[in-house]
């Protein structure tokens, strides 16, 4: 297996200027650095090397940014009719596609994922997504309700916006999980504080110019780079924040839970998974491989819902984990702005020394390493795609999120529906799932059985902006996308009228 480093091409001038400029974070109309002048380093995970520096906000800019979000709220933007809003939304989509170059670049470079998922996949769903969410603007309605007390009345409700939102986003899908959580709480008329990961802040920072080029009042979006740890915890504890949406590690989701209680906070958390992906034994093979791969594989296995307990058949078992193995041999490892790359690096050395901790422990708890099972090279951070078999339920590859490009696998004997929901639903985990078969009863069946706020059948990380996504169990709070997520950045007003 071997890394193509001499593939990349030159960055376009534009992109170049703009990664190389110096950077500053949004609050209300400035661009400012962190009020200590702190800043932290943004790496390029195909090679460990610095990019850029971006503001190392911490609690200081948070308050500012608060401030700005406050008082766009109480002004100009809660005084914009829902149309209104709704053009600005659809504006700022159409500003997505026209710098689709800019932002599909930023967003391979800082996160290593290859340039074609970005520019065909990720930034296209994130234009989409903001277009489907200015249609919602105009459609947030209450109810009138019929009273069942003696007397003359007219109660109805309203729906009105939650307010200030926090919004803390990671590194693995840097621009879909920005628009997720940007675009409904715009609709809503609420008034946002985001935060990048640290990892990947640049393709952010673009949009923030985008929002200002869109013409939004000042203060409803502001940017704030920074580490979890200062600018992530003062958002969560912020006395004058009305709610905070994360996506993230399940520990994190944690500590953000109970910061949040000091006022109160409205909270919804999309969490860590840990997918079942159950190949029943009528199951087309074919179409199981390649989707039981790009389960496991797509964004180098850095997605909340990617597959990572495969559940075979016995009878398909082998052919079904050579099929895979296969398919893993044949990935082009390269830096995501290399054009041919099919698996990119993970983000981080953190990441990749997760894995490969992850990796081995699995091997020294006796599975079986079938093609992979180490970090890929010596520069930037690959790891090889890795397939285990002869897994059990109780080992840390099957307990624990590996994030990473490692489909793990364990034969079963029959398709007993209930023995294979209670082993799919073995986890703290309840995000997604996947079921391949062409018996639909069979399909049916085990979807209502098993524990997860997404099962897909046939297919896996298929995601729509019409369909709500979320967890169950410690995968997290709450539904994004859908109208569902307008939910998260509404509340509702009962008002109750005796009529004279
Ligand atoms: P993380 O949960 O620490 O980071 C995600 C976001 O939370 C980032 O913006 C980070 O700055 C922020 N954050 C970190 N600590 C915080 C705190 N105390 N208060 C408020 N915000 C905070 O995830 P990390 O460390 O990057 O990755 C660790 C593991 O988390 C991964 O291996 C993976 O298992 C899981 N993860 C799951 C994601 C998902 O999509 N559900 C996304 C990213 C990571
Ligand atoms: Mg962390």
């Amino acid at each position: 297996m071997t890394i193509r480093f001499d593939a990349v091409p030159p960055l376009d001038p534009k992109v170049a200027a703009f990664v190389g400029g110096s950077h500053a974070m949004l609050v209300g109309n400035a661009w400012l650095p962190a009020a200590s002048g702190k800043t932290l380093d943004v790496v390029d995970p195909s090679n460990g090397r610095i990019i850029a520096a971006v503001p190392a906000g911490d609690s200081a800019d948070v308050d500012l940014a608060v401030q700005a979000a406050r008082k766009a709220i109480d002004g100009p933007w809660s005084k914009m009719v829902p149309a209104e809003r709704a053009r600005l939304i659809w504006k700022l989509a159409d500003l997505i596609d026209a710098n689709v170059d800019m932002l599909a670049t930023l967003n391979s470079y800082e996160s290593g994922k290859p340039i074609g998922d970005s520019r065909n996949g990720e930034v296209p769903f994130t234009a989409e997504t903001f277009r489907y969410y200015a249609g919602w603007a105009t459609k947030i309605n209450g109810e009138t309700m019929t009273i069942n007390a003696p007397g003359d009345w007219h109660a109805y409700t309203r729906r009105e916006p939650v307010g200030v939102v926090g919004q803390i986003i990671p590194w693995n899908f840097p621009l879909s999980m920005l628009a997720w959580k940007v675009a409904p709480a715009l609709a809503a008329g609420c008034t946002i504080v985001l935060k990048p990961a640290e990892q990947t802040p640049l393709g952010a920072l673009y949009f923030g110019k985008l929002v200002q080029d869109a013409g939004f009042p000042e203060g409803v979006v502001n940017i704030l780079t920074g580490f979890g740890e200062t600018v992530g915890a003062a958002m969560s504890a912020h006395p004058n924040i009305d709610k905070v949406a994360f996506t993230g590690s399940t520990e994190v989701g944690r500590l953000i839970a109970r910061a949040a209680t000091g006022n109160l906070k409205k909270v919804s958390l999309e969490l860590g998974g840990k997918a079942p992906t159950i190949v029943l034994g009528d199951a087309d093979i074919d179409m199981a491989v390649a989707g039981a791969s790009s389960a496991a594989f797509f964004n180098a296995g850095q997605s909340c819902g990617a597959g990572t307990r495969f559940f075979v058949h016995k009878k398909i078992y082998d052919k079904v984990m050579s099929g895979i193995a296969e398919r893993a041999e044949k990935l082009k490892l390269g830096a995501g702005l290399d054009p041919a790359t099919e698996l990119g690096p993970v983000v981080s050395q953190q990441q990749m020394e997760r894995i490969t901790r992850l990796i081995s422990e699995g091997r020294s708890d006796g599975a079986e390493i079938v093609t992979g099972g180490a970090r890929a090279g010596h520069v930037g951070y690959f790891v090889k795609p890795t397939v285990i078999s002869r897994t059990r339920p109780d080992m840390s590859v099957i307990r624990e999120e590996i994030f990473g490009p490692v489909a793990c696998a364990m034969p079963f004997d029959d398709d007993d529906l209930d023995k294979l929901a209670k082993d799919a639903n073995d986890t703290e985990y309840g995000l997604a799932a996947s079921i391949w078969t062409n018996n639909l009863g069979a399909a049916h069946r085990l979807a209502a059985k098993i524990k997860s706020g997404t099962v897909w059948v046939n297919c896996h990380n298929f995601n729509d902006v019409t369909m709500p996504f979320g967890g169950f169990k410690q995968s997290g709070w709450g539904r994004e996308l859908g109208e569902q997520a307008l939910q998260l950045y509404t509340e509702t007003k009962t008002v109750a009228i005796r009529l004279p």
